[in-house]
């Protein structure tokens, strides 16, 4: 029975979405009424995917999750989050690794917005590895990519490194 509480905001880059993050998401939708999945973008910044093939991918790879609404935002993530009322910001954390840098944004973020809180989701045991630069590196090599992300992303993937 998910907790009744507002839109929770999962924010990251995406680029490319993993298997990590659609299972991050799938276990926080059962959690939360309703949660936004938030690319964070800087138009001045390279990415390998552009913000619209992202959230494609995180359309098709969420189609079979009713209350997941796939969005982009520059800017403050927590800006974002006062601009769609979402009091929640959901983070993932694979390993002690990713502690030292999601502490530092936790605390700015709640500098910046103390109303809102951030709230970590521990990933898959089996997902402890994965990271959007890792799988890049894994289809550069020309390995088989399609045990870490969605088809769609394998295939764009694919597509990308064979050019
Ligand atoms: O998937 P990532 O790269 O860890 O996502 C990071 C992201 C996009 C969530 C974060 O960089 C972000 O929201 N940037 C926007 C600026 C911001 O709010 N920074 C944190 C407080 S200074």
């Amino acid at each position: 029975m998910p907790v009744e509480t507002r839109t929770a905001v999962y924010g990251g880059s995406f680029d490319p979405p993993t298997y990590g993050h659609i299972d991050l998401i799938q276990r926080a939708c059962k959690t939360f009424s309703h949660v936004t999945v938030g690319i964070g973008y800087n138009p001045n910044k390279r990415a390998t995917f552009t913000v619209e093939e992202r959230l494609e991918f995180l359309r098709t790879s969420l189609a079979d999750c009713p209350n997941v609404t796939c969005d982009a935002y520059t800017g403050l993530l927590v800006d974002y989050c006062r601009s769609i009322g979402a009091r929640v910001i959901i983070r993932g954390l694979r390993a002690v690794a990713d502690f030292e840098y999601e502490f530092q944004m936790a605390l700015a973020n709640r500098d910046l917005a103390p109303e809102i809180e951030t709230m970590f989701l521990i990933a898959a045991t089996d997902k402890l590895f994965l990271s959007s630069s890792v799988v890049k590196e894994i289809a550069s090599c020309g390995r088989d990519i399609t045990p870490y992300v969605p088809p769609c992303v394998a295939q764009a993937l694919n597509a990308r490194y064979s050019e």
